[in-house]
């Protein structure tokens, strides 16, 4: 059967995607999936058209939750434990007490996992916070996480995790922390509520400015999804959220002096880092 959405019309929603979002679709890559995503939406809606579909998505969706459930729908949301650990030794070793030296006394350091998607980046952050270094006896810190997904925020809350989600916690930190389950791992009652976890797209300014400014910023493996113009858009957003000598830290294959020149990159260990 024919599915609703034509290639033509993928453009058009591909663009209305990406002027809201960043989130850049290839016919190639994309097409098949957002059909079949539409074709059981119009279904659910009782509509038989795309357009009939497109016109609520864009003028009859007043509490957002036809776009909410598309980008549910469309994200990739891989993501695990110590993924990248380096970064979070980075965090913990070196940044954090810098930043403890040089920021006022008087309020908590705070971080942004931005993208956090099911949670394993900001309560890795935790984990290391925890169990590294000595900063938790001497600062409060913050720790923030959004995701434009609200079906990966609820599980975040929940915290409950795959054997698959956990398998790079080494084994005593993970029976310290976690409750085994028989399928998998709850993350355990002392670290549960340590992130305020949050709806928010990064390209929706005063969503970003309502959660205030911060110190440290990881965005990793999101940017990847973005063309030029949306990362550069984005690295702007980050500079203008970071206090004065804050820092952004991005995935392995993404690199700040590729998207904007403001930020000066500096090395730590095997961990490239990018100060305000
Ligand atoms: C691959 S995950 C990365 C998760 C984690 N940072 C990591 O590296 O393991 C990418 C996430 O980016 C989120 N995302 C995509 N576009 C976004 C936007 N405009 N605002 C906020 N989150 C977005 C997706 O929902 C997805 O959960």
């Amino acid at each position: 059967m024919a599915h609703l959405l034509s290639t033509e019309n993928f453009t058009k929603i591909g663009e209305f995607i990406y002027r809201k979002t960043g989130i850049y679709l290839e016919k190639d890559k994309h097409y098949e999936k957002l059909a079949k995503y539409i074709d059981k939406r119009a279904e659910e809606l009782g509509v038989d058209s795309f357009r009939k579909y497109f016109f609520k998505l864009r003028f009859d969706d007043a509490d957002a939750d036809e776009f909410q459930a598309l980008m549910n729908a469309i994200t990739v949301n891989e993501t695990y434990f110590f993924r990248e650990k380096d970064q979070f030794e980075a965090l913990v070793n070196h940044i954090l007490p810098e930043l403890h030296a040089t920021m006022p006394t008087n309020r908590p350091l705070r971080i942004l996992s931005s993208p956090c998607s099911t949670g394993e980046e900001p309560y890795s952050m935790i984990l290391h916070i925890v169990e590294e270094g000595d900063i938790v006896e001497k600062r409060d810190i913050e720790v923030v996480g959004i995701d434009i997904d609200s079906t990966v925020i609820e599980k975040a809350k929940a915290a409950k995790y795959t054997e698959r989600s956990v398998h790079a916690i080494p084994k005593n930190i993970l029976n310290k922390w976690f409750d085994k389950k028989s399928f998998g791992y709850d993350l355990g009652e002392d670290l549960q509520g340590s992130v305020d976890f949050q709806v928010a797209n990064i390209f929706d300014k005063a969503q970003m400015r309502k959660l205030g400014k911060f110190d440290v910023i990881f965005s990793r493996n999101m940017l990847i999804y973005f063309d030029d113009a949306s990362r550069k858009e984005v690295a702007m957003t980050f500079y203008d959220m970071l206090n004065p000598g804050g820092y952004v830290l991005l995935g392995h294959a993404e690199y700040m002096s590729r998207i904007v020149s403001v930020f000066n990159a500096k090395k730590v260990d095997n961990t490239l880092i990018y100060q305000k």
